[in-house]
């Protein structure tokens, strides 16, 4: 672990610089691969994830909700000093860049890890993912996230294939402001709503689902938002 963690610094200095002293351009210039080596020693090749448990994919999730994350580091929104720091300084047409590059990357999954809940929890999870709790008034995760749960163009991410560990963290980071897209924070707001059991139990169902072979965020959903997010742009259709 400690010598996985020097090399990611190493490499990650390394490439920071790199990154510093590329000029701003539009399209995904040639040899961004080699510039993005220092993402890749945390987050996997091209964005795939490692088995570390932690580091969440990048690869394939919609390039809005990328740029919205790079910038949520750089500009404090979203913490974890690795990233913050790493991220300083880079423009947001470089960030925009990077978005493009890992959105457009889908290597396969890896088939997921055994559940380590007991039936009722997972149980509890798979219906507040897919019907939300009608008396407390929380909207299904599908609604948002997509019926696959794939996640939606352009800003909404996929909830498969996520470590549950990580899940859990960002519920909790939200639930702790260590986490905010913009307002009206819509994940703000459901994760204050959910209690630790609730989050235990979505985070568990959803990281012990089998991600299927063609899972790609959908272009649109078919209902209206539940509710307002102001990390989505104006045309994403809201119910009033
Ligand atoms: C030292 C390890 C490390 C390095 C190097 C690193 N990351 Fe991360 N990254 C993380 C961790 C850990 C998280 C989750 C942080 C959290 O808990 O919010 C993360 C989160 C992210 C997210 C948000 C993912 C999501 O689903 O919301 C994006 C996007 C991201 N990193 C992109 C990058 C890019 C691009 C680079 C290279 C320029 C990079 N990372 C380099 C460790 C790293
Ligand atoms: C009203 C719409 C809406 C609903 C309902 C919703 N989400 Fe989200 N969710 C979003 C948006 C928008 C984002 C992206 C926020 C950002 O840009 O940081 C998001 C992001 C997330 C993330 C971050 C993923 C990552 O890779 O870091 C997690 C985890 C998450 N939602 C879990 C859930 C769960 C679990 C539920 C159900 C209990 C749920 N969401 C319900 C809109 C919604």
């Amino acid at each position: 672990m400690k010598s996985i963690a020097a090399t990611a610094l190493g490499t990650w200095f390394a490439c920071t610089l790199a990154l510093a002293q590329q000029p701003a351009v539009t399209a995904s210039p040639p040899g961004m691969a080699d510039r993005v080596a220092a993402c890749i020693a945390c987050h996997g090749k091209e964005g795939r994830a490692t088995a570390d448990g932690y580091y969440p994919r990048i690869a394939g999730k919609p390039a809005g909700y990328l740029l919205n994350q790079l910038q949520g580091f750089r500009d404090g929104h979203r913490r974890y000093p690795m990233m913050n720091y790493l991220l300083t300084n880079l423009s947001d047409d470089y960030l925009q860049q990077i978005a493009n590059f890992f959105a457009a990357q889908h290597p396969p999954y890896p088939p997921p890890p055994p559940p380590e809940a007991n039936a009722a929890l997972l149980e509890r999870g798979r219906i507040l993912v897919s019907e939300g709790d009608r008396q407390r008034r929380i909207p299904a995760c599908s609604a948002c996230h997509g019926a696959r749960l794939g996640g939606v163009q352009p800003a909404i991410p996929g909830l498969l294939g996520l470590p549950r560990d990580y899940t859990n963290a960002q519920l909790g980071a939200w639930r702790n402001g260590e986490r905010s897209a913009r307002a009206p924070d819509c994940m703000a707001a459901i994760a204050r709503e959910l209690t630790p059991e609730d989050i235990n139990a979505a985070s568990s169902w959803l990281s012990g689902q089998t991600v299927p072979a063609d899972y790609v965020p959908a272009s649109s959903l078919s209902t209206p938002l539940p509710r307002q997010c102001g990390s989505l742009p104006q045309a994403a259709g809201v119910s009033p």
